[in-house]
């Protein structure tokens, strides 16, 4: 059980359930298209720091962050008071030159790494990361003038109907027609779940070995290859930490080809995995890096691609949009990059990192249902699986983010067979609140393993469930 000091104000849900009614309208009145609280089953009322209060005034321990934006979670004081001088300034600006603009493209400039700073110059796009991939692809097709785009399986790169084309969730886009042609999609290195079905010990990183031959080979299928793009941990596909050769082999590779590689960093860049970009862990220059979600630190949008300078090959107007002026983001995104410097976010990153990591490993060892504990920095996983099968569970994981919602922890789910909890917290969490989300994260999963009983019994004849079709892949 949550030990007295560390549980949330939970004691004000008397009678009368708020959410319900909010969510019966919800579904009356919005799209079927709403996903979050189909599975997280509230409405939410107000928000402050890392928490999170619902209409019942029930307070929740937030580690979805609006699925990345917030990397100093709700309300940050100073960020708050930047937007709203702001908001007396000026507030939108098309693609003016403003004083707020000028002072986030230095700030986020001077967070690239020294040693490629100089070689970069930046395209502040329509507001949506999905956006700044299309702006980031479309500089790639105009520039070389070739028409395909290699992705990579497990990929999520946005919903538009280009960047669609460039993610692989069959079930998003099966019934899409006439998304954009010319995607080709590889495998990645999952190593977890080996797409070339190797064991570790015998793996010579052969997914690189695959991209490399698929490069050269005369019957490829595929016609002149605009750009490759990837991301550096697999976010929406599952948390997956792409191993460091794959990424190296991959990058001399197309370096040699002269084909460039767009790093998708709008989920793990801003410090989300510890540095900065992810691509500085991976020791390569991107020709283009594509960011988002945390650019503005309070969750206005934004977004931005950083393009080596050789790649210029836009004219005026070839990728606009209305709302690539929200000073409101610019003004507070460059406090949020002065306010990361100054209290060394990174540090809190790695080292609340490791604490949180260790806390799922130690739930893990001692649980049955947890297949796998993966990420980098604060972008972590945790893949659950059918206690016997050891199968992937979508079952138990939407088990499980139901049950820490309850103890008053909000999670996400997500991955291939939409069995892994995603943990993204606040990159300035405290230790406590750490402990309090493993305490909570405990008690849940002890919770879920109780259900995996109730649901196969503790030497349960699988294969008969599996046959059910009820949770196989
Ligand atoms: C890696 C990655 N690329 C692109 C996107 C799309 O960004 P947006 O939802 O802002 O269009 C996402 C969103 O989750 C993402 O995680």
């Amino acid at each position: 059980m949550l030990s007295e000091k560390n549980k949330l104000n939970h004691s004000s849900l008397i009678g009368f359930d708020k959410n319900k009614a909010i969510l019966l309208k919800q579904g009356e009145q919005e799209s079927l298209a709403v996903s979050y609280p189909t599975r997280l089953p509230i409405a939410i009322a107000s928000a402050n720091g890392p928490y999170i209060y619902d209409e019942n005034k029930r307070q929740y321990l937030d580690f979805l962050t609006g699925a990345g934006v917030l990397p100093l979670g709700h309300g940050h004081p100073l960020l708050k008071s930047v937007a709203k001088a702001q908001i007396d300034e000026l507030v939108h600006a098309l693609d003016f030159s403003t004083p707020a603009k000028r002072k986030f493209i230095d700030e986020h400039l001077s967070m690239l790494p020294e040693s490629i700073r100089d070689q970069y110059k930046v395209q502040i796009c329509a507001p949506t990361g999905a956006d700044a991939v299309e702006a980031a692809v479309k500089l790639c097709k105009v520039h070389t003038g070739g028409s395909e785009i290699i992705s990579f399986q497990g990929a999520y790169h946005g919903c538009t109907q280009g960047t669609l084309s460039l993610s692989s969730d069959r079930s998003m886009k099966i019934d899409i027609a006439n998304i954009v042609e010319g995607s080709h999609f590889l495998p990645y290195s999952a190593c977890h779940d080996c797409p070339l079905d190797l064991e570790r010990a015998s793996c010579k990183v052969n997914c690189a070995y695959f991209f490399e031959k698929s490069m050269s080979d005369t019957h490829s299928g595929y016609k002149k290859i605009a750009a490759v793009i990837m991301e550096l941990v697999q976010g929406e596909g599952g948390v997956i930490p792409a191993e460091k050769e794959f990424v190296t082999r991959i990058a001399a590779q197309l370096k040699t080809e002269k084909i460039p590689l767009i790093i998708d960093e709008i989920q793990t860049g801003c410090g989300r995995t510890g540095t900065w970009y992810a691509f500085e862990q991976y020791g390569i220059a991107p020709d283009i890096i594509v960011a988002s979600k945390a650019l503005s630190g309070i969750g206005a949008p934004v977004a931005m691609i950083f393009y080596k300078k050789e790649l210029e090959a836009f004219t005026p107007g070839k990728h606009i949009g209305t709302f690539r002026g929200n000073q409101i983001a610019f003004a507070a995104g460059a406090e949020f990059v002065r306010l990361a410097k100054q209290t060394d976010i990174l540090s809190n990153v790695n080292e609340m990192g490791i604490q949180l990591k260790l806390g799922l490993q130690e739930i893990s060892a001692k649980n049955t249902v947890i297949g796998d504990v993966r990420g980098l920095g604060l972008m972590l996983g945790m893949e659950i699986v059918e206690p016997h099968s050891k199968e992937s569970s979508p079952i138990l994981a939407n088990y499980l983010q139901r049950k820490a919602l309850e103890l008053g922890l909000i999670l996400e789910v997500g991955g291939r067979h939409n069995a892994v909890i995603r943990i993204l917290p606040p990159l300035n969490i405290s230790q406590k609140n750490v402990a309090l989300a493993i305490e909570i994260l405990d008690e849940a999963v002890a919770r879920t393993v109780k259900q995996a009983e109730h649901l196969y019994g503790k030497e349960a004849d699988v294969v008969t469930k599996v046959s059910k079709g009820a949770y196989k892949r």
